[in-house]
């Protein structure tokens, strides 16, 4: 008989419940491994789209791989007419992390692989969705400004692409490089909240776009993928602020958090916030709005110095916290901060999936059941005394 072992650990916190190949962190000395690989070296060196490809089929592509994958990129750019004609039927005001959401499982209602249980078919689907979220993206940010959507640029990189889709106007190559680097940080990030809804999903067997489905829910959550946008509201709320550090006392005073700083697993910075940070001075002295930097650094100064004050050393910028500015600075409104980070953690959500449903690191694949303490009404093992709906009206307490 198979052991049951009573452990509760509400959230799940330090609760090892699988093994991974994908990524790996180091909270205690700030360190993110893609298979093996430091972050700073990849965020540096690789594009997004060969971080895609090391993270779905475990290694770096040699330059024929990398060629051979990023045309399958580009030629999956292509949205299906009805699922733009459903988008164009769309309330204006909608969010646009539900807009996505609902789209992924449009897109699978078409796809040849859909059912096809192979590694192969399910990396055919993970470039489609690659290719396809920051087209829908784009495309839902044009419609509900009134405008059509763009075609793609085969001419353009995935995140040149992108840009031009979103702005309709030739993109600037440098901003395009530094998204590209946004989209490599955010591309995994082990068994956070929406990669775990991915793998929760594919255990059942459910299909990839499924899974994605569920991870994108999971990151339209405010304690998940919202923060960055978060941290660009409070920016706006404190620019004409004298005293940055009394609105931080105030704040942190009656019992407030500053936005994208502090980290579940890192207790140092964040290796990914050291990039960002770097990325916002220099994107910022380049289209000339450095205030959004300056103020950035001012609010992680007063908080750094408040946080010490307290005795909490531990609480430094996060990956939100630097990858708001850059992104304002490149012209994203805030309820597509999210959208974009959709757009790079698919990588990893599909890659995730791939490794669950095909075992790839443990011995088989196994459905995720863990158990819930029974807290509710309870009247013993026959049941509650069943009252038919006629007299319950007259028994039941008010
Ligand atoms: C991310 C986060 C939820 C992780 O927190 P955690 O490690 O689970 O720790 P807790 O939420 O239990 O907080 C521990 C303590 O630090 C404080 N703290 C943590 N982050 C804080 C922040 N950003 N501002 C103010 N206080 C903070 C908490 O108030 C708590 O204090 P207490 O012990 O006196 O009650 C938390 O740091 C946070 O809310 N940050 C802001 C939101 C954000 O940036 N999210 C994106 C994460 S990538």
């Amino acid at each position: 008989m198979a052991q049951t072992v009573n452990v509760k650990n509400v959230g799940l916190r330090g609760v090892t419940v699988a093994d991974t190949k994908i990524s790996f962190i180091d909270g205690e000395n700030g360190i993110l491994l893609y298979r093996g690989y430091r972050i700073e070296q990849l965020a540096e060196n690789s594009s997004f789209m060969e971080v895609a490809f090391l993270i779905l089929n475990g290694d770096l592509p040699k330059k024929d791989e990398l060629d051979a994958f990023e045309n399958e990129v580009r030629k999956a750019r292509e949205v299906p007419e009805y699922v733009l004609e459903v988008l164009k039927n769309c309330p204006k005001d909608a969010a646009p992390m539900d807009v996505l959401q609902g789209c992924v499982p449009l897109l699978a209602v078409s796809d040849p692989d859909l059912n096809k249980e192979t590694r192969e078919a399910n990396v055919r689907m993970a470039i489609k969705l690659i290719a396809r979220i920051p087209v829908l993206v784009a495309a839902w940010h044009r419609i509900r400004k009134g405008l059509g959507p763009l075609p793609s640029d085969d001419s353009l990189t995935h995140a040149e692409n992108f840009l031009w889709l979103f702005h309709g106007e030739k993109p600037d190559k440098e901003m395009a490089l530094d998204l590209d680097t946004c989209l490599t940080l955010h591309a995994d990030h082990t068994f956070n909240a929406s990669t775990f809804a991915c793998r929760e999903v594919v255990s059942t067997r459910a299909h990839m776009y499924a899974g994605v489905t569920a991870g994108i829910g999971a990151l339209s959550g405010s304690l998940h993928g919202g923060a960055n946008a978060r941290v660009m509201k409070m920016l706006f709320g404190i620019e004409s602020e004298n005293d940055i550090a009394g609105w931080l006392k105030n704040e942190l005073g009656g019992g407030g958090r500053i936005m994208g700083m502090g980290h579940a697993v890192y207790k140092t910075m964040d290796p990914r916030a050291r990039f960002l940070k770097a990325m916002s001075a220099r994107l910022g002295k380049r289209i000339g709005q450095e205030r959004w930097h300056e103020l950035s650094m001012q609010v992680e100064k007063c908080g750094l110095e408040e946080f010490r004050k307290k005795g909490k050393t531990d609480i430094l910028p996060n990956v939100d916290f630097y990858s708001a500015p850059v992104y304002h600075i490149m012209g994203i409104p805030l309820d597509l901060m999210t959208p974009i980070f959709a757009m790079s953690r698919v990588a990893g959500w599909c890659a995730h999936i791939i490794e669950e449903k095909f075992a790839e690191a443990q011995e088989k694949p196994a459905l995720y059941r863990p158990k819930a303490e029974y807290v509710g009404q309870y009247c013993g093992l026959s049941g509650c005394t069943y009252e038919g709906l006629e007299t319950r009206e007259n028994t039941r307490p008010e």
